[in-house]
């Protein structure tokens, strides 16, 4: 090796060195040390010397937060460990019961529980994952257990650091929110507008858009923040952390920046202090938050309180109340949605709403209509609750100045089909099912929505357009396209035509719970989609259960029952889900679903009344982890779970010398194959 070479490569190293503290002190410190045309300077430096000597080029150096590859699409990742949600706490005695509920669970009796607060973020959660102090991999939540993979997305993030700072051990998981300041929301709408581009609704929603593009150096221009909030694994990877505010400090000395208001606060009243502090300066900060996430502070407890479904029980997020304005109703309009449904919709005289105008706003029905006696011309009270889609509150009779009546349309505004009402349904619906070119397209909207195919780049004009042109009958033939038929139409180039059918081609392999959510079954959301998988197992089985079968699966009742045997005995729909199978659709057998059968065969009896699950709750969570409940007590039973004030099945227990269990160690029972 030259000398000149060794001299070139530890400049380069120096270089980005210099850059990326230079960077650290700029974007987390707000304390920079270099002046920007400095920083420019040696910046250009180091690309010359990259472009020249790209073996020494690296995935950290602060040349790549400009963006580099265009991906097609985004290689999915699973989770080390869900990416779960959080209860809502809406009203204050909500927040009473948590910390009610904490005590007792902790045993405090009066003593006061401490918690860590920190504003709840209004952006979306990313999970980077550095191995030896280097970023290697960056995910969306995704449903949870399986997210996204834009790691080349989130190098353009200036307060992520590539390279942590510190001691960090082998491997860290750092789990927080990336945002859009507000500043650089309104920024990009002003580029946006003057560049006839779409304008985005609200911070959120630019932060989201901004991350899941293709091009990373879009991204590179969309000014993005992150804020950390967790350390997963925290006791396991750093042996001596011991709770949540050390973390807050472990997350602040590997470079990253966490919020200035978090605080450690102690009881109810704490809670509600900082809460009122908050939402007095809410509206002066940078970003936008939503409410606050309070989490017990040590971690042991926290340990000892696990979870509940899908969310942690030592956490949760107290939110602000929704924000509302007035404005006129211009007017009701009806859409038709997947399932015919017909929903009114109100046009409104534009309004600011918490900073996003709104202009539209859903009805619901027209029972709904009736029964806040809403009429057209009215000034009504329009409220927006974070991301719900905005919805009239009540109309002000005192300035109403002549009386229109919403008319229930009887032809669908979309295909003349009849529009009627079931007799025990408040909804009306076009009653033309794929017949109507709406129902159609939204049906195929729905499959290839994010939670269901996630068919990357097929958006509602697409769809529209194929409907319309009659390219696409049914989501089935979406696998039939070529990218010489749609590359002719609207807006759709060369490439684009190709990464779309690439994206539906890729699609086909997909998980049974998926593919039961795409089908856009009436009454079947994600979650009564993931019941089903897990409950049948193939999908076989799935269409060979009567309505009495499909009962058994939690959650599912007869009205649930009957449209899903509805779906499946329709010979069109039926004939649709023959043609996917016959296109390749696929799914693996879906065991992130199915929970480990750890109470296999255990029987179990359950007294008293328990203060974290209803008995159905408790019945259920027995039953998937292939356990039974029966409801006397006999020598044969496992556990009998005592609840508050158990009554006679406890001496039945003791006499017979059966396993008595209190509702925290059934908990943790219930938990134990997570460890
Ligand atoms: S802690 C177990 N802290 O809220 C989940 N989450 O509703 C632990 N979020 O997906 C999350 N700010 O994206 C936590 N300070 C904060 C947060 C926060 C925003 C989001 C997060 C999560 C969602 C749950």
């Amino acid at each position: 090796m030259s000398d000149d070479y060794s001299k070139i490569k530890i400049r380069a190293k120096e270089l980005r060195r210099i850059l990326n503290e230079a960077s650290h002190e700029y974007y987390i410190l707000d304390n920079p040390k270099l002046l920007d045309s400095e920083y420019d300077q040696l910046f250009t430096e180091l690309i010359s010397i990259e472009k020249k000597y790209p073996e020494l080029s690296s995935e950290n150096s602060p040349t790549q937060r400009v963006g580099s590859k265009i991906l097609d699409s985004f290689p999915s990742v699973s989770h080390s460990s869900p990416m779960l949600s959080l209860n809502n706490a809406i009203e204050a005695s909500d927040i009473k019961k948590f910390d009610q509920r904490m005590r007792d669970l902790l045993s405090l009796g009066e003593a006061d529980a401490t918690y860590f607060a920190e504003p709840k973020f209004d952006g979306l959660a990313i999970a980077l994952r550095y191995v030896d102090g280097v970023l290697v991999q960056a995910s969306t939540r995704g449903d949870g257990s399986t997210g996204e993979q834009v790691t080349e997305n989130v190098r353009t993030v200036r307060s992520i650091p590539l390279v942590l700072s510190g001691n960090p051990p082998n491997i860290v998981e750092v789990r927080g929110e990336v945002v859009m300041m507000k500043r650089d929301f309104n920024d990009l709408n002003q580029r946006q507008t003057k560049a006839g581009e779409k304008i985005f609704a609200n911070p959120r929603n630019a932060a989201a858009g901004s991350l899941r593009q293709h091009d990373s150096k879009i991204t590179a221009t969309r000014k993005l923040s992150f804020f950390a909030y967790s350390l997963e694994n925290a006791t396991r990877s750093h042996g001596t952390v011991k709770s949540q505010s050390e973390i807050s400090s472990i997350l602040k000395e590997y470079g990253f920046v966490t919020s200035s208001l978090s605080d450690s606060v102690r009881g109810l009243q704490g809670i509600q202090h900082f809460f009122e502090h908050v939402a007095a300066i809410r509206s002066n900060l940078d970003y936008e938050i939503d409410g606050i996430v309070y989490k017990v502070n040590s971690l042991e407890d926290q340990q000892k309180l696990g979870y509940v479904a899908r969310a942690p029980r030592y956490a949760i997020a107290y939110k602000f109340p929704p924000q509302e304005e007035i404005t006129k109703l211009l007017d009701i309009e009806v859409q038709v949605g997947r399932t015919g449904a017909i929903t009114p919709v109100a046009r409104l005289a534009p309004v600011r709403v918490g900073g996003v105008v709104v202009t539209n706003a859903t009805l619901h029905n027209q029972d709904e209509i009736a029964r806040k006696q809403i009429k057209i011309g009215d000034f009504v009270v329009v409220r927006r609750a974070g991301d719900v889609i905005p919805e009239v509150v009540r109309p002000i009779v005192g300035r109403r100045t002549h009386i229109e009546e919403f008319v229930m349309p009887t032809l669908c505004p979309e295909c003349n089909g009849e529009i009627s009402k079931e007799a025990e349904e408040s909804v009306y619906r076009c009653t033309a099912g794929m017949k109507c070119r709406a129902q159609r397209a939204q049906s195929i909207w729905h499959f290839c929505s994010r939670k269901a195919m996630n068919i990357d780049g097929v958006g509602e004009r697409l769809i529209d357009q194929l409907v319309e042109l009659k390219l696409v009958d049914s989501f089935a033939d979406l696998y039939r396209l070529e990218p010489e038929i749609l590359s002719t139409l609207e807006r759709v180039g060369k490439k684009s035509a190709e990464n779309i059918c690439t994206a539906i081609s890729n699609s086909r392999m997909t998980s049974l719970s998926r593919f039961i959510y795409s089908l856009g079954i009436r009454n079947v959301g994600e979650q009564t989609a993931k019941e089903l998988a897990s409950h049948f197992e193939t999908y076989e089985r799935l269409i060979a259960a009567t309505e009495e079968d499909l009962m058994k699966t939690p959650d599912i009742g007869p009205v649930v029952a009957r449209s899903i045997r509805q779906y499946f005995d329709d010979p069109y729909l039926s004939g649709v889900i023959e043609s996917l199978i016959e296109m390749g659709l696929s799914w693996k057998q879906e065991d992130a679903n199915i929970k480990k059968r750890t109470l296999s065969e255990k029987k179990f009896v359950l007294t008293g009344t328990l203060n974290n699950l209803s008995r159905d709750e408790a019945k259920q969570e027995i039953e998937v982890r292939g356990g039974v409940v029966t409801s006397a007590v006999s020598k044969n039973v496992d556990y009998v779970v005592l609840g508050e004030k158990p009554g006679s099945k406890l001496k039945r227990a003791t006499d017979l010398g059966v396993k008595t269990i209190d509702e925290l160690m059934f908990i943790r029972l219930l938990e134990s194959e997570n460890e």
